[in-house]
This record gives C-alpha cells, structure tokens and sequence, in this order.
C-alpha cells in the first residue's frame, strides 16, 4: 500500500516555540561548525557547550561520529537480514549525494532541536555549499533569519594532515579511503560565514569557543 503525499498533513503544535523558548530564557539557535577533518571543529563545538553549560544555558551538541552511528546509520534490522553488502549499498557514505543526504537529516534534527529553544551546536565536515545552504533555508524557515550561524573552522590543510588525530589522511594519501575531503574530494570554503575562526593560529580551542559565545551574546542570542 502507497500513502499519497496529500494524506500526510502539517499540524500546528499547541505549544508554541516562543513560549518554550521564553521558559528556557533563550532563543534557540543553531550554530553550524563546519571545515576539514581535523580541523578543530569538534574540540571547539565541546568546549562552547562547556561554557554554555556552564552558564546555565539548555544546548545540545550533534557531531559527526556519533551521527554517523546512529541517525544516519543503516537500518539495522535490514543490515542483520541482508548482511554487510546492505550496509555498504544503502547506508551514508561519502559521495556527494550521500554527504546531501547526511546533511539534510541533520539540518533537519538540528532545526527542530532549535525549534525546542535549544543552542544546538553542530560539527560537520559539510563540504558542500549548497547542502549547508540548504541546512540554512530549514532553520530559518522554522525560525528567524537570524537561526542560523555558520561558524568556518579555517585551518589549512597542512596543519589538519600533519595533526592525522585518527590516520585518516595517512590512508587517503595511500588511496585506501575514497572521496576523502581535502585529499580526493574537494572542500567548498563559506563565502560569508557569519564567524570565520583561524585554526592554527595561537589560541585554544577555549578561546575560539568565547569568540562564538561573545559573537552571540553581541547578537542577543545569549
Ligand atoms: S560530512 O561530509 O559532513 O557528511 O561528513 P561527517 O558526517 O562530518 O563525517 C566526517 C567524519 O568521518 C570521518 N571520515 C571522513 N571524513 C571526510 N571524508 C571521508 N571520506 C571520510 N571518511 C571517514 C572523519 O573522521 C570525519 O570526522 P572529523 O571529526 O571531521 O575528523
């Protein structure tokens, strides 16, 4: 049996976002770290939840690791039945569609997750323009213009290769990854991100995170 796109109707909540987010005190917002792997991203993402927490702040943190092992994991039940193989052709890679698709499921989760009156952080390579501008067009549809942040961890490619945390790029440059970002698959820089952080330069991971926390206090979001 078919379910025809007319029969799925879009309900309005009875609980408004302005009265969750007037109850946590803060508007909820997504802030979207995005650049190389083993840029910095993640470290940074968990040192500014840290400071909000701290701050008393309601967040959540969604990074890609973790995603990949569950939201945008294959069906389990489906791998059990059919094996690897299933694994292998039906769960999210690394190719440009499957990135969109990682992408959209995310973009999709964190907005509803600002929906809710949380600052929802975000660590994601992200690669594509189009698919973080996408991301962008969810959020601020559900929200204000202003929902969401594009944070660019600029760290050159050198620094990323040299620091490896996980051999990765040891094994792209050996050929044993495929579609590898920086290495054989291309990284579309943000044009106009609204924070443009320089990894590699001298300040922690710490200090990064403040400059966010600072840019969105200036903002009115904290
Ligand atoms: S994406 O492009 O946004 O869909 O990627 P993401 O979900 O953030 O996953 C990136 C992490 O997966 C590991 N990994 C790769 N990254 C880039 N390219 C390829 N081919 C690849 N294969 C595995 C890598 O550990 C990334 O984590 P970070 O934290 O960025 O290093």
């Amino acid at each position: 049996m078919t379910t025809d796109p007319g029969d799925i109707v879009w309900h309005d909540h009875s609980v408004s976002r302005e009265s969750r987010e007037a109850r946590l005190g803060q508007r909820g917002v997504v802030v979207w770290l995005t650049g190389l792997s083993g840029c910095g991203k993640s470290t940074i993402a968990n040192a500014l939840d840290r400071q909000l927490n701290e701050q008393g702040r309601a967040t959540m943190l969604l990074d890609g690791d973790n995603i990949r092992h569950g939201l945008c994991a294959p069906p389990a039940a489906l791998v059990q039945e059919h094996g690897q193989e299933f694994a292998d052709r039906f769960g999210l890679g690394f190719g440009a569609t499957d990135r969109e698709e990682n992408i959209r499921r995310i973009g999709s989760v964190a907005s509803l997750m600002a929906s809710a009156g949380l600052i929802t952080l975000t660590a994601f390579v992200s690669p594509y323009r189009a698919d973080r501008d996408r991301v962008r067009g969810i959020v601020t549809a559900a929200g204000r213009d202003t929902d969401f942040v594009e944070v660019f961890v600029d760290t050159p490619l050198e620094i990323c290769e040299s620091r490896d945390p996980k051999g990765l790029y040891k094994k792209a440059r050996a050929g044993e990854i495929k579609h590898f970002t920086g290495i054989s698959d291309p990284y579309e820089a943000p044009r106009e991100p609204e924070i443009h952080l320089r990894g590699g330069d001298d300040r922690t991971p710490d200090q990064q995170a403040a400059e966010i926390r600072q840019w969105l206090a200036e903002r009115g979001v904290l």
